[in-house]
């Protein structure tokens, strides 16, 4: 388990410059979970627990009912959250049978603190999320 684990993350880019006790740790606290078909992985409104990078599978990122984008292997989900600290801004569900790998918040935050290359790197992927759908007024 520590081990495929470790081996997906190699591959994801913004992981794969991390000094290799680095990713060994960050492997071993990562769980993996899986999801069938139409599973919310994480909802709207609840309160963030778990980092969640995806392995394999498809999922779908919705916003008061919309659609946003869908993410598939190797891109991240549930880091803004953590990073503020407050509820879910959107909600997450498996489309196809979806692998996860997931680390909890105090984990997620000992990793950006530990790591700040990585920790600005996610950053820049937020940003982008936000700028290409900024969060909309609905009704
Ligand atoms: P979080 O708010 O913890 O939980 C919902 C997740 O959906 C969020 O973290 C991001 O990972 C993702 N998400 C939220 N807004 C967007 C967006 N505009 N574009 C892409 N992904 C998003």
């Amino acid at each position: 388990m520590a081990a495929s684990a470790l081996d997906r993350l190699k591959k994801v880019p913004i992981f794969s410059a991390l000094p290799p006790k680095e990713l060994e740790w960050i492997s071993r606290s990562m769980k993996e979970r899986v999801y069938e078909p139409g599973a919310v992985i994480v909802k709207q409104g609840d309160p963030g627990v778990g980092f969640f990078l995806v392995a394999d599978g498809t999922v779908e990122v919705t916003h008061d009912g919309h659609k946003l984008r869908e993410m598939g292997a190797g891109e991240f989900f549930g880091e803004m959250a953590l990073m503020e600290e407050r509820v879910r801004t959107a909600t997450v569900t498996a489309k196809t049978q979806t692998r996860c790998l997931q680390l909890v918040r105090w984990d997620f935050r000992a990793m950006l603190k530990e790591n700040p290359d990585l920790a600005v790197r996610m950053l820049e992927v937020v940003v982008r999320r936000l700028r290409e759908h900024p969060p909309r007024e609905h009704d």
